[in-house]
Formats: C-alpha cells, sequence, structure tokens
C-alpha cells in the first residue's frame, strides 16, 4: 500500500536528501564538540554552527547571530523564555490558541506569582486586536502568542498585535512552530522581541534542534534554564553572561544544527513564497473538496486565506479516532487525531473534548495526495457507516 503522509503540523516528512546528506557528513566525516576543541574539525563545525545562527538571522530578518540560541526544540524555547524572562507580579497576555508548550510553562509559573490572562478567540480561531487593550493591567509586561494555530491553522494577526505591543510598551514572544519555514517572518516588521522556532516542521531539519531569537535588552534580563559548560571562561564556576554561552551550557545537538543549516538553504533555493502558495493550493483543494462531504465539518476559516496548511475535520456522529485508525490502516494515510496538546484551543473552536482528525500538508504533498485523501475519507465513512 502506497504512505501518504499527511502530518506535517506534527513533524515534516520527507526530510531534503540535503538535510540527511549534511548530518551524516557531520556524524562520518567531520564530528568533533564545538567551542571545545583546538582541531580543523572541531572548528570546521563551529563555522557550520555560527553560519546557521547567519542563516536564521537572515531568515527572519534579525541582526545579532550571536543572539541566536539553539535549543532542543520550541518546547524548551518557550519555557527558557516564560522561566527566565518574567518575576512575581509580572502578567502576560496570551491567546486562547495557546499549544500547551505555552499554557503548561505558565501555568507552572502562576504558582509561583506571574498571572496570565487568555484573551478569548472567535469559533474560527480568529483574534480581534481592538480587544487585547481590554485585557491590560498595569503589570502587564509581554504578549506570548502562537503565530497559527496547530489545530485549524489560523494565524493571528501578527501585523497588528506587533503594533499593539510597540506601542503599549510590551515585549512581543512569538510562538512560531507552525509558520517558520512556512510563511515569510520578518521579525522587524512584525515588531517581535523574542521569535521561538522549532527545527523538525517546515525549517525541514530534524527532532531535536530549535532554538529562539533574543533582542540584546532581553537576552540581559532572562536567566537561562541550563547552566554548565561552554567551553569559554573555564576558570569560572559560574555561567558566562555573553551571548550566546549564557543560554547554550552542554554540548550543542551539532548533527540537528548541520540538519537544519541544509534545511534552511533548501528552503531558500525555492523561495518561501513558492512553498506558501503551494502549500495554499493544496489547502484550499482540500477544504473545497472536504467541504462536499456532508459528514465532516472543517474547523476554522472556510478557506486557505488567514491560514497555514492545517485542517482540522470533526466527522459528526462518527468517532474522529476511527476514521483516523482507518485512513492509516486501510489507505496509508497518516494525520493526527484527537486534541492536538492544545485543549484550549479546541475549547475556542467547540471541538473539545472528543477533537478532530486533523491533516496537515507540506512542501512535498501534490494534489495527487490530497484527491487519495479525499476519496479515502469518503470510502472510511461508508464502511463504518
Ligand atoms: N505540536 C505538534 C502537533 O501539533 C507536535 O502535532
Amino acid at each position: 500500500m502506497k504512505k501518504t503522509y499527511l502530518d506535517n503540523g506534527a513533524t515534516s516528512f520527507p526530510k531534503p536528501k540535503e538535510v540527511i546528506a549534511s548530518m551524516t557528513n557531520y556524524m562520518s566525516l567531520i564530528g568533533g564538540n564545538v567551542n571545545r576543541g583546538s582541531y580543523k574539525n572541531s572548528f570546521d563545525a563551529e563555522n557550520t554552527v555560527y553560519e546557521t545562527r547567519e542563516l536564521l538571522c537572515k531568515f527572519f530578518n534579525f541582526s545579532k547571530p550571536e543572539n541566536v540560541i539553539f535549543t532542543s526544540g520550541i518546547t524548551e524555547s518557550l519555557n527558557v523564555i516564560l522561566k527566565g524572562l518574567f518575576n512575581a507580579g509580572d502578567h502576560i497576555i496570551v491567546s486562547s490558541m495557546e499549544h500547551n508548550a505555552v499554557l503548561r510553562p505558565l501555568n507552572s509559573i502562576s504558582k509561583l506569582g506571574v498571572e496570565y490572562t487568555a484573551v478569548p478567540c472567535n469559533s474560527n480561531g480568529e483574534l480581534d486586536v481592538a480587544q487585547l487593550k481590554n485585557y491590560m493591567k498595569l503589570n502587564t509586561k509581554a504578549l506570548v502568542m502562537t503565530h497559527s494555530s496547530n489545530v485549524c491553522g489560523t494565524l493571528l494577526p501578527f501585523k497588528s498585535i506587533g503594533k499593539f505591543c510597540r506601542d503599549n510598551h510590551l515585549y512581543f514572544i512569538a510562538d512560531t512552530a507552525q509558520t517558520a519555514g512556512a510563511i515569510p517572518i520578518d521579525m522587524k516588521d512584525l515588531n517581535i522581541d523574542i521569535l521561538c522556532f522549532t527545527g523538525h516542521k517546515s525549517l525541514l531539519g530534524p527532532q531535536g534542534i530549535g532554538g529562539f531569537l533574543i533582542s540584546e535588552e532581553l537576552s540581559k534580563i532572562t536567566r537561562p534554564l541550563l547552566e554548565g559548560g561552554t567551553g569559554s571562561f573555564s576558570e569560572y564556576e559560574y555561567q558566562p553572561s555573553y551571548m550566546p554561552d549564557k543560554f547554550e551550557g552542554g554540548t550543542p545537538n551539532v548533527p540537528g544544527i548541520y540538519g537544519l543549516n541544509a534545511g534552511i538553504k533548501y528552503i531558500n533555493s525555492i523561495g518561501i513564497n513558492e512553498i506558501q502558495r503551494h502549500e495554499e493550493h493544496l489547502t484550499q483543494l482540500f477544504i473545497d473538496k472536504a467541504m462536499d462531504i456532508p459528514e465532516a465539518e472543517v474547523i476554522g476559516l472556510p478557506s486557505s486565506k488567514g491560514r497555514t496548511a492545517v485542517v482540522s475535520l470533526n466527522f459528526k456522529n462518527y468517532d474522529n479516532g476511527e476514521i483516523a485508525y482507518y485512513l492509516d490502516k486501510d489507505y496509508g494515510i497518516s494525520v493526527r487525531c484527537g486534541l492536538h496538546c492544545a485543549p484550549l484551543a479546541h475549547k475556542t473552536l467547540n471541538t473539545f473534548p472528543y477533537g478532530t482528525v486533523r491533516f496537515s500538508f507540506g512542501l512535498f504533498n501534490t494534489t495527487d495526495d490530497i484527491n487519495y485523501a479525499i476519496d479515502s475519507i469518503k470510502k472510511v465513512i461508508a464502511k463504518i457507516y
């Protein structure tokens, strides 16, 4: 049976062969640690790590490569920022579309006296920026928001959110898990102070690599989550305060950085606008066809406009888990069902607690994949009925 991968919202697959080659090259021919060796291969690896910081700067229009920090993924990045930047008495605004990678750390720091408010989005997952001012308090310090919902793909209006933050002297912290590598993101234009990203979704790298880009001002007042050896100032028993070492204790995921490096170059070789156009086309095709299936309810916006390539369907009077199971078993289609680690988003979309079946498309999907998925959904419905 042919395999059709429609779970790119969870992790992109397949990876470009260039990504695999880059990681294999490091692991088979280069090796060596970074910042710790005075031999050629260690310097080669260091150059690639630094080049990757520069690639990320260019990709997100940011100017300080030393303020590009590598982590194990965006969950770690968000934990560093939420636990390291805020103090008891601070108030943070989030949206009701946030993932548990934001909500769980927030609920943890709220026990230490950090307050937060989740601004309600409508049942399509849209945020009305005009209402943000109603949630401001004297102690509001920042907005932390997902760029796009991992459940329904709805984009939050980052341009006007960034302007609101600038006008009100709030820090703007962006969760780009679903958008980095899928749509253009310009930190300066959007007024983003900290951009958290993961490497294994639309940036096409492997799991285990992610990071954040942090403004100079916030890099000085954010506490690191991990402290340890950096290969620098080894005579001191305290974490160095200079960047990027402040936030990069321990050996970094060098193979992952090699993969990410190749992933970004691959995206650049195609052009992010072209990738966005392709994914929008697939999304529109899928939505149009899904809307013609009476048993399927498209959750969120009715077209590909204003969303990323993530479409959740609710199968009325069916068990969504059973639909996902048969799509895989009988048709080799990989999708993700359930609550997608985003219970608050599902509550907003009125799909809690039964969840949805999520189809998420990537660069390597084709219109044939969409047609096959739609035909297979119809056959599964007929079989279960
Ligand atoms: N957060 C990822 C997803 O939406 C893993 O599937």
